[in-house]
């Protein structure tokens, strides 16, 4: 969502902050801005609505000097997409610019307060008290204002401040929205963003803020300090992500890129993880008596990641026999959910800071469970609310499409779930040896699927031209359909629906017909005759059918109108497998329809407000 960028250094400070902000467009924004000194006791601050490239020519057809300022992409919460409402905002005099991530609930309350005192607004924002807070607060100490500021405020802040009298300086802090600063020492810059993708072609060695410090960023270094400014010193964190991870690297878009390292993806997530028949998962810091007093599993997420959950809630039922619910977290944290001291909660966040998916675990821990996060993001909030945390290994994922942490989840949740299996002595080491040796086969089958598209490109066009599309599966294979369906609605914007195939009978067949195709999980399975079954009835209603089949299935050939084959598995590890030529048809049918695959419109990659 949101994004903030600072720099202070001895280069030019506009370019840095573009480059950073063109960084953080794999968030998702509508607007973007800077503000730097104009040299004449000014603040010259730029915004436009719309994509970086408008904020770049207009920030190139002007004089900007200055080694220092702040940038911000907006998604627009509190009034709507404009350059008004676009980031920094300014106090009344223009001497004081801010950016901020999040959400200020008490901001109506402040901003009367701040009218009744003769402040002037300018835009429908929350952000803009921030800045007329400061200005009140501000007695020639740019962070003793901001920690005054931010007594004030309720809500969530992500918050980068400059003042005209300051140039040798940024003010930044934070609260429940991810702020990183950096030090640049050879360049003697200093450097701020809401993601360590903006800051890490200057430097590797970060501090990821905690909520309620202050830092005060200069060309010298960089000191922290706590809500009464205290000095502090916060720990460095190395971060070793490579910069190629942030290029698309040859691909045409970031999707593509991301669905080619899924091989990869799924390996660094599994490797090592069984040794001799035992599955180690140091991260699940669970003694067996915590793991005896387990009666139930309960997974939280948001979208594709709670997709992630269906598939683990088929694993560990199946594997360990412990009841699994799967809950999307936006649900969980209102309705006085039934977890306790025996309940082990997952909570699964590619990004590690989705609002609701945070708000879960807060609850589920206040109730006495244990929670376990299974993130992408090293540093990220949900490793600091949870009990424990295992991460996924699929590197930095631009595209706001999930698709390579979505296989590395579901990867992460195998090992979960043979890892209860075992320790509640349902899997033998024989057992877990065999499953991880299925599991550590996958990567090889994803390669070989992707070295043939050309069926998928085919089945893209027959699918394009529909404007609803339905997804069905039994067992494993429904799951997968939820996300293939959501895949294609996101990046696309073609209507689809998933639903297990026995339940095509009870309603949504009736919208079946030849202008309505479907998408049909049919590789081997239990389940599968039936779902062919089912398949029989869709085509008796003249739909045409895109069958994700195994290898060599010949009745699917017969009866489908194209057949995306993967190669043959064990029907859990289809969940990796089938989930391939999903996410590739989405981006085709998406390619045919015009879309943009990367930036697709009204999402955003991580969504950090209610
Ligand atoms: C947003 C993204 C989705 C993602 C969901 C949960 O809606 O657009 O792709 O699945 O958030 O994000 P998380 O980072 O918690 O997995």
């Amino acid at each position: 969502m949101c994004g903030i960028v600072g720099y202070i250094g001895r280069e030019k400070a506009s370019d840095i902050l573009i480059e950073g902000l063109h960084r953080l467009e794999y968030r998702g924004y509508d607007s973007a801005g800077i503000a730097v000194p104009a040299g004449d006791g000014a603040l010259e601050v730029i915004r436009r609505e719309g994509k970086v490239e408008e904020l770049e020519r207009a920030c190139a057809a002007r004089e900007l000097p200055a080694t220092m300022g702040i940038g911000h992409t907006r998604w627009a919460t509190h009034g709507r997409p404009s350059e008004t409402n676009a980031h920094p905002h300014i106090d009344c005099e223009g001497k004081i610019a801010i950016v901020h991530n999040g959400i200020i609930e008490n901001y109506v309350q402040l901003r009367d307060e701040l009218k009744a005192e003769g402040h002037t607004f300018r835009s429908e924002t929350d952000t803009e008290i921030v800045a007329h807070l400061l200005e009140k607060y501000y007695d020639g100490d740019l962070v003793a204002a901001m920690a005054k500021t931010v007594t004030r405020l309720e809500g969530a802040y992500g918050i980068a401040a400059i003042h005209v009298d300051h140039p040798d300086q940024i003010v930044v802090t934070r609260k429940d929205s991810p702020i990183v600063v950096g030090y640049a020492a050879e360049q003697q810059a200093s450097l701020l963003a809401s993601d360590i993708v903006a800051v890490m072609n200057y430097t590797r060695d970060v501090i990821f803020l905690e909520d309620g410090q202050i830092a005060k960023l200069t060309r010298e270094g960089i000191t922290c300090y706590d809500g009464n400014l205290a000095p502090i010193e916060p720990a460095l964190t190395h971060v070793d992500w490579d910069a190629e991870s942030a290029e698309r690297g040859g691909y045409p878009d970031f999707m593509l890129k991301e669905i080619f390292e899924q091989p990869r993806a799924v390996r660094d997530t599994i490797a090592g993880a069984v040794k001799n028949g035992r599955v180690l998962l140091d991260e699940l810091d669970l003694d067996d008596d915590d793991i005896e007093a387990i009666d139930s599993v309960c997974i939280i997420g948001c979208g594709t990641s709670y997709h992630a959950g269906l598939v683990a809630r088929e694993l560990i039922e199946r594997w360990a026999r412990i009841p699994v619910s799967v809950e999307v977290a936006s649900e969980f944290r209102y309705r006085d959910p039934i977890v306790g001291s025996n309940t082990l909660v997952i909570a699964i966040s590619q990004s590690g800071e989705t609002a609701d998916t945070l708000a879960a675990v807060r609850i589920a821990r206040a109730k006495g469970a244990q929670v376990f996060a299974v993130t992408n993001c090293v540093g990220s909030r949900i490793t600091r609310e949870s009990d424990g945390v295992l991460y996924v290994r699929a590197n930095m994922e631009i595209s706001v499409a999930a698709t390579k942490s979505f296989l590395a989840q579901i990867a992460c949740l195998m090992l979960i779930a043979m890892f209860l299996g075992q320790k509640k002595g349902r899997l033998t080491t024989r057992q877990v040896n065999s499953l991880y040796y299925d599991l550590r086969e996958t990567p090889s089958q994803i390669e070989d699927i992707l070295q043939d598209t050309a069926e998928i490109e085919k089945a893209a066009k027959l699918i394009a031209k529909a404007h609803s599309v339905m997804y069905v599966g039994r067992g494993i294979g429904s799951t997968i359909c939820y996300e293939g369906a959501l895949k294609l609605k996101e990046i696309s914007y073609l209507h689809a629906e998933a639903y297990p195939a026995g339940e095509l009978k009870h309603g949504p067949i009736a919208l079946l017909d030849e202008t309505v195709p479907v998408v049909a999980v049919v590789t081997d399975s239990p389940t599968r005759m039936q779902t062919l079954s089912n398949v029989q009835e869709i085509l008796a209603r003249k739909s045409h059918v895109v069958a994700v089949a195994t290898e060599g299935d010949e009745e699917a050939a017969r009866i489908a109108d194209c057949v995306l084959y993967v190669p043959p598995c064990k029907d859990w590890c289809s969940a990796i497998t089938a989930s391939v030529p999903l996410q590739l048809l989405a981006r085709y049918v998406a390619l045919e329809r015009g879309c943009d695959v990367d930036h697709p419109r009204n999402l955003a990659k991580s969504v950090t407000v209610e």
